[in-house]
C-alpha cells in the first residue's frame, strides 16, 4: 500500500500534533496549518522540519470564505487524511462533505457525553466517575461523528479541571496516533451503518480502562 500523506490543522499548543509527529507512524507529513499565527505548535512543527502554513480566520469575512481558503492550502498537499489537532474553528457543512472519510478530531470526552466546549468542567459538574478522551471521523454534527477509538480515565476527589484535563491529555496522546496508524494501515473503514470499524486483534485493548472496584 502506497505511504499515505496526512495534513495536521492545529490552533494552539499543538500536543496532540507533537504526539503524532513523534510517533512514527507508517506516513508522510504534508503540512501543518494553524488558523492563529501565533500558535505554539507552528515552531514545534517546524522543529521537526514539518513546513507550515497559516490561514488567518480574522481576515476573511464569514466562515465559509475562510473555509474556502483553508480548503485551497490543504489541497495543494492533496493529502489523504486531515486531522484536526485542537483546531478551534467550527467548519461549513461544505468543508466537512469535501473532505468526507478523511477528516479526524480529537475530543476531551467520552462521547457523545460533553459535546463543545470546557468538557472537563462538565465532566466535574456532573459527578461522573469516569472521563476521557474520543477520536472520530468528523461529520456535520459537532462532536457527532463516527467514534473510531476512546479512552477512559478515572475522576479523582479532589480533581481540578487542570488536574483532569492532563490526565486525558495523556490519553489523547496514545489514542490520536492509534487512530492514525490505522487508517494509515487501510484498518480503518466506515461500514454502511454509518459506524467506523477498526479491523485490529488488539483493538478492545485499546478502548477501556477500567478501575478497579473495592471490595
Ligand atoms: C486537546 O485537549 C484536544 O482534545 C482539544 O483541544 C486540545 C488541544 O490541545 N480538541 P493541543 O493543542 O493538542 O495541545
Amino acid at each position: 500500500m502506497a505511504e499515505k500523506s496526512i495534513l495536521i490543522l492545529i490552533s494552539g499548543r499543538g500536543s496532540n500534533m507533537e504526539a503524532i509527529l513523534e510517533a512514527r507512524l507508517p506516513a508522510r507529513i504534508a503540512a501543518v496549518i494553524s488558523n492563529e499565527p501565533q500558535a505554539k505548535g507552528l515552531a514545534t512543527a517546524r522543529a521537526h522540519g514539518i513546513t507550515t502554513s497559516v490561514v488567518p480566520h480574522r481576515d476573511f469575512p464569514d466562515r465559509a470564505a475562510f473555509d474556502a481558503a483553508l480548503a485551497s492550502a490543504i489541497d495543494v498537499h492533496q493529502p489523504d487524511l486531515v486531522v484536526l489537532a485542537g483546531f478551534m474553528r467550527i467548519l461549513t457543512d461544505n468543508f466537512v462533505a469535501r473532505y468526507a472519510g478523511r477528516l479526524m478530531n480529537i475530543h476531551p470526552s467520552l462521547l457523545p457525553a460533553f459535546p463543545g466546549l470546557q468538557t472537563h468542567r462538565h465532566a466535574l459538574a456532573a459527578g461522573v466517575r469516569i472521563h476521557g478522551c474520543t477520536v472520530h471521523f468528523v461529520t456535520p454534527a459537532l462532536d457527532g461523528g463516527p467514534i473510531i477509538v476512546q479512552a477512559a480515565v478515572p475522576v479523582q476527589p479532589g480533581d481540578s479541571e487542570e488536574t483532569l484535563a492532563a490526565r486525558v491529555l495523556r490519553e489523547e496522546h496514545r489514542i490520536y496516533p492509534q487512530a492514525i496508524r490505522w487508517f494509515c494501515e487501510g484498518r480503518l473503514a466506515l461500514a454502511a451503518n454509518g459506524k467506523a470499524v477498526v479491523q485490529s486483534a488488539r483493538a478492545p485493548e485499546n478502548v477501556l480502562v477500567c478501575p478497579a472496584v473495592e471490595r
